[in-house]
């Protein structure tokens, strides 16, 4: 494993390797795990199969003992000509993250987070989820023999999340109110009483697992760098990560150049992409989010700087979308390319879609869109469909079922 130290992401004031604490004491800005990389020069990956633990070496975890893992990453990256072509883009791949073993990208950066949790000694870990987070933390701590509290908003999480939550033993507490309020009281709780380990993404190990989406997008592209990489937001922890990794493989010279980072997120929850639209270095949250994605039903992203700063520095932008682009989306993406999504994941397709229509993407361009959870989280979307797709009845009368049959088809 190489070296790397905790850095404050505002003032860049070193920190201790094993700082448990999130926050910069000194200007209370987020952390990040800075590598050193000087001389450095890309390990025998190609040899070892491909997954989040492929790049150990640009992972912050000490032993091989400690790591705890479910076969997490070597996700496919599906290069859809049927969608292509519909969205008029030559180049066009989905990198799928619901293929994942909770089936969202969560788990890249919880097999390394639980793996550092037993390394700095925890056994108690902590999370406030819109669902996704709780579920793939749930599992995870329940493969450690750690114990796992998980705090949701109540009654805006899909049923597919709760079900996993529970079933891998995790203690579940519903809050009144939103994802935000939510994650403030996990914080309170991570501070007053130490042994409870922190594990959403302000949590800069976790964040490092998950900028393995990046390195395996290059190396399933032969290191060929995208033009663009879309991505939806709700905490802004998964496009910030993205960009590390993008930037780290461009350090150590097996790239070149870097993506433009998109970031799209829904209509009602935007706080980020309106920054971003009006050119504005913070984000004002938004009060009382609302969309069909609940998993990014978020209104104070606490990884705000790291998005805007990924953002401007790579030339990218960030688009919204509505309940309805994301739900057409979904099905667009399901039907033309077997590809079975959560909303959330949707939004990205969604957006691309309408930044294409705008003309802000080039349809020559290498893209990539990352789709996040699988579709079976959230079976909820059954009731949204329009009733014309939602089967046929096949009345059996005396002798003529087949007849019947064949009628309807
Ligand atoms: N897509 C899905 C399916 C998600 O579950 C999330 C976040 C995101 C996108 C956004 O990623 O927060 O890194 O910008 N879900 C969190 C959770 C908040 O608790 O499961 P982000």
């Amino acid at each position: 494993m190489w070296r790397y130290k905790l850095q404050c992401f505002e003032c860049h004031r070193d920190l201790p390797a094993e700082e448990t604490g999130f926050r910069c004491k000194t200007c209370g800005g987020l952390l990040e795990v800075q590598f050193d990389l000087d001389g450095k020069r890309e390990p025998a990956w190609k040899n070892r199969q491909l997954s989040v633990w492929r790049y150990r070496e640009l992972l912050p975890i000490e032993k091989e003992e400690s790591i705890i893992s479910l076969a997490e990453g070597g996700t496919g990256l599906h290069q859809c000509k049927r969608l292509g072509r519909r969205l008029g883009l030559k180049k066009f791949y989905v990198k799928n993250e619901g293929e994942n073993p909770t089936g969202s990208f969560k788990d890249r950066g919880m097999t390394v987070a639980i793996s550092k949790a037993r390394e700095l000694g925890k056994n108690k870990v902590l999370c406030a989820s819109t669902g996704n987070t709780a579920a793939s933390l749930a599992a995870y701590s329940a493969r450690a023999g750690m114990e796992c509290i998980v705090l949701i908003p109540k009654g805006k999480v899909a049923g597919g999340k709760m079900l996993q939550v529970l079933m891998h033993g995790a203690k579940l507490i519903q809050i009144e109110g939103d994802f935000d309020q939510a994650l403030e009281i996990a914080m309170q709780l991570a501070d007053r009483r130490g042994e409870f380990y922190l594990m959403n993404s302000l949590n800069p190990f976790r964040l490092e697992g998950q900028k393995t989406l990046a390195f395996e997008i290059l190396d399933q592209l032969d290191m060929r760098v995208p033009d663009v990489v879309v991505l939806p937001v709700g905490n802004g922890g998964n496009i910030s990560a993205a960009w590390k990794g993008f930037s780290e493989f461009q350090q150590l010279r097996i790239v070149k150049d870097r993506p433009r980072m998109i970031g799209i997120q829904a209509e009602k929850a935007a706080p980020i992409a309106r920054a971003v639209k009006s050119k504005q270095n913070k984000i004002r949250p938004v009060h009382n989010p609302q969309t069909i994605a609940t998993a990014i039903r978020i209104g104070s992203p606490v990884n705000w700087p790291k998005v805007l700063r990924t953002i401007k520095e790579s030339r990218g932008t960030a688009e919204t979308v509505t309940d309805h682009e994301i739900l057409e989306a979904q099905k667009e993406l399901a039907t033309l390319e077997g590809i079975f999504v959560e909303p959330a994941s949707a939004a990205s397709i969604a957006g691309l879609k309408k930044l294409t229509e705008k003309g802000r993407v080039d349809p020559s361009e290498t893209i990539v869109c990352v789709t996040t959870g699988h579709g079976l989280k959230d079976p909820s979307v059954l009731e949204r469909l329009p009733k014309s797709l939602t089967g046929y009845n096949l009345e059996i009368t005396n002798g003529s079922r087949v007849e019947a049959l064949e009628r309807i088809l």
